[in-house]
C-alpha cells in the first residue's frame, strides 16, 4: 500500500524551512501532497494559484511530491486523497501549543488521522513567511531564507504593492 502524507499550510510564500520539511518527508513517505489552504477570508501576498506554482517550481525535482490546493476541513480533503498522515513542522516550543490543539481537533474530527511532527532544521527555526514579507518590504536581504528561484517573484510582488 502506498504510504501517503499531506503537508498542509498557507505557504505565502514557501520558505526554505518549508522546503526542508518537504524534502525530509519525501524520504519517509511514498508520496507527499503539499496542500495549500484556500482561505477566502485572508488575502495573502500571493493568490492560491501563484503559491501552488511557486511550490511546484521548487519541488519539481522531487519525484514523489505533488502540490494542490484545498478548502474546507483538512480531514475531508485527506479522506478524498486516501491519506491519513498530516505532516507538520515544529520550529520552537511556541509552535507547540497551537499545533497540539490542531492535532487534537483533527483527531476528534477523524480518529484515523495521525499528525506527524518533524523538527524544523535549526538553521531555519526562526523563519516564517510573514517575517520574510516584512524583511523584503523594508529592503532587507532574503537570500538564505527562500529558495533562490522564487526571489524575483517575491520582489516583483512587493514592488507592486
Ligand atoms: O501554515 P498555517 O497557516 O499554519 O496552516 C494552517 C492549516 C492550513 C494547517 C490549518 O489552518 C488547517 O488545517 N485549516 C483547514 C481547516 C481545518 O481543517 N480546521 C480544523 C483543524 S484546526
Amino acid at each position: 500500500m502506498k504510504r501517503s502524507a499531506v503537508y498542509p499550510g498557507s505557504f505565502d510564500p514557501i520558505t526554505k524551512g518549508h522546503l526542508d520539511i518537504i524534502k525530509r518527508a519525501s524520504q519517509i513517505f511514498d508520496e507527499v501532497i503539499v496542500a495549500v489552504l484556500i482561505n477566502p477570508d485572508k488575502k495573502g501576498l500571493f493568490n492560491i494559484e501563484e503559491r501552488v506554482e511557486l511550490i511546484k517550481r521548487v519541488t519539481r525535482d522531487i519525484e514523489n511530491v505533488k502540490t494542490e490546493s484545498f478548502h474546507g476541513l483538512l480531514v475531508d480533503y485527506m479522506n478524498e486523497k486516501g491519506s491519513n498522515v498530516i505532516i507538520k513542522g515544529l520550529r520552537a516550543v511556541s509552535d507547540f501549543e497551537y499545533e497540539l490543539q490542531m492535532s487534537h481537533m483533527n483527531k476528534k474530527l477523524d480518529a484515523t488521522i495521525e499528525t506527524v511532527f518533524l523538527m524544523t532544521s535549526a538553521k531555519y527555526s526562526y523563519l516564517s513567511s510573514s517575517s520574510i514579507k516584512q524583511v523584503v518590504m523594508f529592503g532587507g536581504c532574503i537570500d538564505d531564507l527562500v529558495p533562490n528561484e522564487i526571489i524575483p517573484d517575491i520582489m516583483l510582488k512587493i514592488d507592486k504593492k
